[in-house]
């Protein structure tokens, strides 16, 4: 397949970038990676998504079989003052991205988040769920949604949630560091999610490439908990003598509202090419195997 991915340099682009070059994903070989891929990938420095026509100049290099969408404006709580940045990302870059895949009869992998959801229930969410968002980034990411389903026929919308990977910064770097430099955090205790390990949702977004499964898929590490449980499972794995004590979402207050409790149901995959994400604390303890094996390595080269 000819396939471009947009966002190649964050953290889940540069795992899939990762697959693609070793022919494997951590949990095994999606069919796409059985045969001979070409792989442009692409970020903003090359390619700002908000500007269709140099999304459409891009697409016109190459006749593409498929768009994987890892861009984004990530940064959650700057989202809310920088509300014209999130929206040429997170909403007008998937309808480019959208208007013009379906110009050129490409697949497009769009990848979004838990964020579009209240977070007011108690069991996780389908994906049948009504969205209403409380904060700038899930409100620019739900019309980003909207926009692929309006513009495009051959799309995957695939929900993620608090994910962290080997390449880029994330939750779990960031309370590693913090848990060993001062022996001590307060996370939030009532807000619960899914954490997801890049890996097993890059394998997701491969296995569907080659499918004809549209449609929207919640994507995300099985089980839920909150912050804090998150946070003491990664002192634990990463060997860090810290203590960790829970606080609540009124005693840390940020720019952006969270949704409370935002755990997604993984029912399109199950349903269809199958929920291979692993139970969140068993991807957790392989990341941080790797990502400690990874640091030893950098230091070693460092000396
Ligand atoms: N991270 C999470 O916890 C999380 C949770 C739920 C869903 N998601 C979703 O998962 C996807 C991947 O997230 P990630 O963590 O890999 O994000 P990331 O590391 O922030 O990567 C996003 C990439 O997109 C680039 N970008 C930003 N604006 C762009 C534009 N206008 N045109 C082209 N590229 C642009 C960014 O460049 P700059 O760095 O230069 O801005 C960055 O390289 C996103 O759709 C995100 O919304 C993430």
């Amino acid at each position: 397949m000819n396939i471009l991915l947009v966002g190649a340099k964050g953290q889940l682009g540069t795992e899939i970038t990762k697959c693609f070059e070793r022919g494997r994903t951590e949990l095994g070989v999606p069919k796409v990676l059985l045969s001979e891929n070409f792989v442009r990938g692409i970020d903003i420095d090359e390619l700002d998504i908000s500007d269709v026509s140099a999304v459409r100049a891009v697409m016109n290099e190459k006749k593409y079989d498929a768009v994987i969408n890892c861009a984004a404006y990530t940064n959650v709580n700057k989202c809310e003052t920088e509300r014209d940045l999130a929206f040429r990302a997170n909403s007008l870059g998937p309808r480019n991205l959208a208007m013009v895949s379906e110009e050129f009869g490409a697949k497009l992998v769009h990848v979004s988040t838990d964020y579009v959801f209240t977070g007011d229930g108690s069991v996780p969410y389908a994906e049948y769920d009504v969205c209403a968002p409380v904060s700038v980034y899930g409100k620019t990411k739900f019309l980003g949604e909207e926009y692929v389903k309006q513009f495009s026929t051959k799309y995957f919308i695939i929900r993620t949630a608090w994910l962290y990977g080997y390449y880029g910064n994330n939750f779990v770097k960031t309370m590693m560091k913090i848990n060993r430099e001062n022996g001590a955090s307060r996370v939030v205790c009532d807000q619960r999610g899914n954490p997801t390990n890049a890996a097993d949702l890059a394998h997701h977004i491969l296995k569907l490439l080659t499918t004809d499964e549209y449609g929207i898929y919640h994507g995300t590490g099985n089980g839920e908990c909150s912050w804090y449980e998150f946070t003491e499972k990664i002192v634990e794995y990463a060997g860090i003598k810290a203590s960790v004590s829970p606080c609540t979402t009124d005693e840390y207050p940020t720019p952006a509202k969270r949704p409370a409790y935002s755990s997604l149901d993984n029912m399109m995959f199950r349903q269809t090419v199958g929920d291979e994400f692993r139970p969140w604390e068993e991807a957790l303890s392989c990341f941080m195997k790797n990502y400690l094996e990874m640091e030893k390595e950098n230091k070693g080269e460092n000396k």
